[in-house]
């Protein structure tokens, strides 16, 4: 596993980090859960993602993670970065919800509860959620780093301009944004635009999200939707409807380049996201040690040629 520094701080992070939004709650199988968590931490994935609301239920996957830790991983505790978050809702009332002080305190508070670790390596403010005052969540950040509840702090899904504002913010109090957490796949270039730049600009590092598009960049959804997926899965973020012709077109056209690269187009999809180099980790979700396997063999080919950049880029753009 290659290591990379996280922006301009003194903190590495592995090429793949390993996420647990889905597959790893009380809905789902603990015992692969526990070998995926296991089998990525003996590759080299030292970082694992979380949030307060994973599972289902909501909250699970921490409970999960920290009972995984618990029976053969706490001896392990400082080889590890362990990140969440608080920002999407949570639990009902004006408290659960949203970036304000209150909630990032108290939802901290409950996540290192459910986890049982005594802190955070990164914590979050998960969303910027439109009302709140930016300085606002960001002095609650301060505060938590300050008060030993996490190391770093980072941002996700703020939109550019807030994301600058934010930074700023916590560069004047001493303590920088070590990283911004954003979707980046090849059907979601967008970061590209503006966000990149911002990151770049400010220091910060970038992880990426749903690398995969949930699962759409691989050949299962060639075919029709295949059982177990997660477009199938009632509980599952992605919807049947997300699944148009139009994407599966575009991901048979992308399938034919990761063949005649001897790859799979899920492999394809990780090496292309992981092209840039603002881009210091990706975060892979996984539901089966055997796509775990597959997803980190794709280090082993991460370069392509011009031409091959320019195909994709064709395709993605229509063009083709
Ligand atoms: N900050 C945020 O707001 C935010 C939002 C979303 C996610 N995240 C983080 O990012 C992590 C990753 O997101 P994600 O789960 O959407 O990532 P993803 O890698 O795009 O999708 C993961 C899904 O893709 C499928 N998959 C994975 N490897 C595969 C392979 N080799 N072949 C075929 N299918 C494969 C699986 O779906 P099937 O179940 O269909 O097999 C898996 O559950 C999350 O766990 C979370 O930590 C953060």
């Amino acid at each position: 596993m290659k290591y990379s520094f996280c922006g301009l701080s003194g903190l590495q992070l592995p090429q793949l980090s390993l996420g647990l939004w889905h597959n790893f709650g009380f809905n789902d199988d603990y015992e692969e859960a526990k070998k995926m968590v296991h089998f990525a931490f003996e590759k080299g994935i030292t970082h694992f993602d979380l949030a307060n609301n994973y599972g289902p239920p909501p909250g699970s996957a921490e409970t999960n993670f920290g009972k995984i830790m618990k029976e053969g991983l706490a001896s392990h505790r400082d080889e590890m970065i362990v990140s969440s978050k608080a920002g999407y809702l949570m639990w009902e009332g004006p408290y659960g919800n949203g970036s304000s002080r209150k909630n990032l305190m108290a939802s901290l508070n409950q996540s290192l509860k459910r986890t049982g670790l005594e802190y955070f390596d990164i914590f979050y403010s998960h969303r910027y959620d439109g009302v709140t005052p930016i300085e606002e969540t960001m002095q609650a950040l301060v505060d938590i780093v300050r008060q030993g509840k996490a190391l770093y702090i980072g941002i996700s899904n703020y939109p550019p301009a807030e994301a600058r504002q934010a930074m700023t913010y916590l560069r004047k109090q001493q303590v920088p944004c070590l990283i911004f957490q954003g979707k980046y796949s090849m059907l979601y270039r967008n970061p590209e635009e503006e966000l990149f730049d911002v990151v770049k600009k400010e220091g910060a590092g970038f992880i990426g999200f749903s690398p995969l598009a949930q699962g759409i960049l691989s050949d299962k959804y060639l075919n029709g939707i295949p059982a177990g997926s997660r477009a199938a899965n009632p509980d599952g973020f992605l919807k049947k409807e997300q699944i148009t012709e139009e994407v599966v077109s575009t991901v048979k056209q992308l399938n034919l380049i990761a063949e005649k690269r001897n790859q799979s187009l899920a492999q394809m999809a990780l090496a292309w996201a992981l092209r840039k180099e603002v881009v210091t980790s990706l975060i892979v979700g996984t539901r089966s040690m055997q796509q775990l396997q597959e997803n980190i063999s794709t280090l082993n080919n991460l370069s392509f040629s011009d031409n091959e950049l320019k195909q994709i880029d064709l395709i993605l753009d229509g063009e083709v």
